[in-house]
């Protein structure tokens, strides 16, 4: 029995044959620190920094390279935006649909009396009720800190709308792209958003413990460093740098990881060129591979259709949004008068498939999508699966929710 890996939302499996050899050459060929040593391999890898940098910024539309800033995920990430961020007597609006990586430093902060917060509602789909946005604002909100696209159910977040929001009311807007990153086209300007938390690991297909945020020059300002601590850079000082990206970076960065993140932005943007907002439009094609230009999100969406439509004549029930263009490769199942843990373990034990059970560190999402406590499956489609694999999985969940006679 080979093995069907569906927990691409967790983290993307298999990575590009590259990723490794880059992780393996920088360990045995270079080895050398950032900012440090006035070494060659020093410069060489601080070259690679400074290119992994770009190409984010590429992705991105970032305003500047300076403002990307790394970190070991988008967690961290977002633990640094908002407590760096958010001051005494400040309010927050964030959506009903976070995952813990947002809700618990929320949660800390409110505790400590520091802020306070408000959710703004979704349907039972998974539809931000943007019509509430309005009624929610408060005099001191400061920020819209919410997620492009839920890793519980894979709706999308209107984020252009909530934007124009915020630049109409002055509020800063943090995006949690931890799901969409490396897989839909992200414009921070045109989004209008101020900072955005990614995860190298997942749809960007970086190795684990490397990931990041993007700032603008105006939010950056207002954000205090989490993490103080040397940085190679104005050294006669234990104050920390006022400027980016050395202001948010200090100890030495995950190099092995940000080397395999480069490889894996170098390999996306050679299959999926139309991703970056590259100004460049000459990307080289690996020859005799290609035919014609592709694109992950068009890969994962056709996948995810196939999928829907199955469960849908099987009469499974997903939760979410059941049409392509509100949603990513995320799918939910909800199976009736079963546990959902039981039918993971049987989709492992006897099929070979993998996917991801519970409520996945998203409590308040799986609230508002009416599957707490008990939680869902979660099949999340990455770039290396295929047709093949969904109608495996179809299959499978046919046997074990219907029995034989379905199938
Ligand atoms: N946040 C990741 C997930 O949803 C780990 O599985």
């Amino acid at each position: 029995m080979g093995m069907i890996y569906l927990d691409n939302a967790a983290t993307s499996f298999p990575k590009p044959p590259v990723v490794a050899k880059a992780v393996a050459n920088y360990i045995t060929d270079c080895g050398a620190n950032v900012n440090r040593g006035r070494y060659k391999t020093a410069y060489q890898a601080e070259e690679s920094l400074y290119e992994t940098r770009c190409l984010i910024r590429e992705l991105l539309n970032a305003p500047d390279e300076r403002g990307i800033i790394l970190t070991g995920g988008a967690t961290l990430s977002l633990n640094m935006l908002l407590k760096g961020l958010l001051k005494e007597g400040d309010h927050v609006l964030t959506s009903s649909m976070e995952h813990n990586a947002v809700m618990r430093p929320l949660e800390q902060l409110r505790d400590k009396g520091i802020v306070t917060y408000t959710t703004i509602p979704v349907s039972a789909q998974g539809k931000l009720l943007l019509e509430f946005l309005p009624g929610l604002l408060k005099p001191n909100t400061k920020a819209i800190v919410m997620t492009h696209a839920s890793n519980v159910c894979g709706a999308l977040f209107p984020v252009q709308e909530v934007g124009r929001f915020c630049r109409e009311k002055g509020l800063y807007f943090i995006l949690d792209a931890a799901q969409t990153a490396g897989l839909v086209k992200i414009d921070m300007e045109k989004m209008g958003v101020h900072a955005i938390a990614f995860p190298g690991h997942k749809a960007m297909m970086g190795p684990q413990g490397v990931g990041g945020f993007a700032v603008t020059k105006d939010i950056a300002r207002s954000i205090d460093p989490l993490i103080a601590g040397g940085t190679g850079s104005i050294s006669h000082t234990t104050d920390m740098p006022a400027f980016l990206p050395d202001k948010f970076e200090a100890g030495t960065p995950n190099l092995p990881g940000i080397m395999g993140l480069l490889a894996a932005l170098t390999w996306l943007k050679m299959n999926d060129p139309g991703l970056f907002n590259s100004k460049d439009t000459e990307v080289a094609f690996d020859e005799g591979i290609k035919t014609e230009v592709f694109s992950v999100l068009g890969h994962e969406l056709s996948l995810m259709e196939r999928f829907l439509t199955g469960l849908q004549a099987a009469g499974i029930s997903v939760a979410g949004p059941m049409h392509i263009t509100d949603r990513v490769g995320v799918v939910s199942v909800k199976p009736p008068f079963q546990d959902p843990a039981r039918i993971a373990g049987l989709l492992e034990e006897k099929y070979g498939i993998l996917t991801r059970v519970g409520l996945h560190c998203a409590p308040e999402a799986h609230k508002s999508l009416g599957t707490w406590p008990e939680g869902t499956i979660r099949f999340s489609f990455g770039y290396f699966n295929t047709e093949e694999d969904v109608d495996y999985t179809l299959t499978a969940l046919k046997e074990l929710l219907h029995g034989n006679e379905t199938t």
